[in-house]
């Protein structure tokens, strides 16, 4: 069995789907691995590192794809790359399957079998595989160090001879896995943090991290998560609350970094442009939320841009800036997902089709699309 491992070919992304580390796993396991020639180059990973664990390098992509039984992948395939895909692949990694629902089509009708690796249920025995988590913790580290490095004042309190600094103030808006970890780099740098979310369970998770909970309506939070621990989108009243008390934190926060989402929805827009205005010159926003809209409509894709005196950091794909690291994580996940499939003996991989966690991430088999949120 053949696990191939392309070169990623979307613009600006720098990751891989496979580590030295993962590649010596698979070989143990009984795989043979084969990557795409420089497909680690954005990562640090050169061919010879590869090679050195174990792995073939492909020199010709299309050779590989024709070869790869089990295709590993940070993003959805452009459309060539679905066109080489052989029929009866396995085809795991990010997808963005619920965005993409003519591709996953197009895969279905190909017979290849898609795991979208960002459907997998939050469930504690799939912790290990989850790219969510993984490249979100990044994400959220690696915010609040662009905050910083667009900030034209230090973040920690100075007391020097010539007069004290103040502590820079954080707002963390939003506090799933992103925002806990920008909440944990804002405090090791020294800076003051505010944060909240609308689910009421995050406010001890933020006070365990040293930052400080801005509560706005505990009655309407109650039922404001999902069973699967996600947001709802909250109601009128609620929202006209939530921006009030925003409103009134962003006169005195300096460094504002957006982290809301709600799954398969646009991001809720909770820095408005007259909130904007009201914040001091210098402030900076960072907008994890940009490639779902945004938290903040003037924050621009893949952009650093300055609005009413505040700079406005836009980003796409922020784990890319990473690249070592969230290629690491992300080749850990893949490998920890794919490890309990396979079967030694038979040289193959089995799938026990009633397993929570393939029925959440499988979108196509058998030629069909089967995810319930894409299946019509
Ligand atoms: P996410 O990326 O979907 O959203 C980020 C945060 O934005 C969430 O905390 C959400 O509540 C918040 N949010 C949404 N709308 C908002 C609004 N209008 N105002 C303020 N905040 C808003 O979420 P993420 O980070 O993927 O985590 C989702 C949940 O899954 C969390 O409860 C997390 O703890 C849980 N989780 C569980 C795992 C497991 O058990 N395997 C693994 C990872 C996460």
């Amino acid at each position: 069995m053949k696990i191939a491992v392309p070169k990623e070919r979307r613009a600006g992304e720098a990751r891989v789907a496979a580590s030295p580390d993962t590649v010596r796993k698979f070989v143990q396991l009984g795989f043979d691995v084969a990557i795409e020639a420089g497909a680690g180059a954005g990562a640090s990973i050169g061919d010879e590192v590869f090679r050195e664990a174990g792995a073939t390098i492909a020199a010709d992509s299309k050779a590989l794809y024709a070869e790869g039984d089990v295709v590993l992948k940070i993003q959805r395939p452009t459309d060539e790359e679905a066109g080489l895909l052989k029929p009866g692949a396995v085809l795991v990694g990010g997808m963005a399957a619920l965005a993409n629902r003519d591709l996953m089509t197009t895969l279905a009708e190909r017979r290849v079998t898609v795991f979208a690796m960002e459907l997998l249920p939050r469930i504690t025995r799939a912790q290990s595989m989850d790219i969510l988590s993984s490249q979100a913790n990044l994400a959220g580290y690696k915010a609040v160090l662009d905050a910083a490095g667009e900030f034209t004042r230090a973040i920690p309190m100075m007391m020097t001879a010539a007069g004290t600094i103040a502590p820079a103030r954080f707002l963390i808006l939003g506090a799933g896995v992103a925002g806990l970890q920008a909440i944990a780099t804002a405090k090791r740098l020294g800076g003051v943090v505010y944060a909240f979310d609308v689910r009421p369970a995050v406010k001890e998770q933020v006070e365990s991290l040293g930052g400080r909970f801005v509560e706005v309506d505990a009655e309407a939070v109650k039922d404001a998560e999902t069973a699967g621990g996600y947001a709802k989108e909250m109601g009128e009243d609620y929202k006209r609350k939530q921006a009030a008390k925003i409103a009134e934190t962003l006169k005195k926060t300096d460094i504002a970094i957006c982290t809301a989402l709600i799954p398969g929805k646009p991001a809720p827009v909770l820095i408005t442009e007259d909130m904007v205005k009201d914040m001091r010159p210098g402030s900076v926003i960072v907008d994890l939320a940009v490639e779902a809209g945004g938290n903040c409509p003037l924050s621009e894709f893949d952009k650093v841009v300055v609005k009413h005196g505040v700079t406005l950091v836009g980003y796409g794909n922020v784990p890319a800036r990473l690249a070592v690291d969230a290629s690491a994580l992300f080749a850990k996940n893949l490998l920890n997902f794919i490890t309990p499939l396979v079967d030694k003996e038979a040289k193959t991989l089995t799938f026990n089709w009633d397993d929570e966690i393939l029925k959440g991430t499988c979108v196509a088999r058998d030629g069909v699309v089967v995810h319930p949120a894409l299946a019509s």
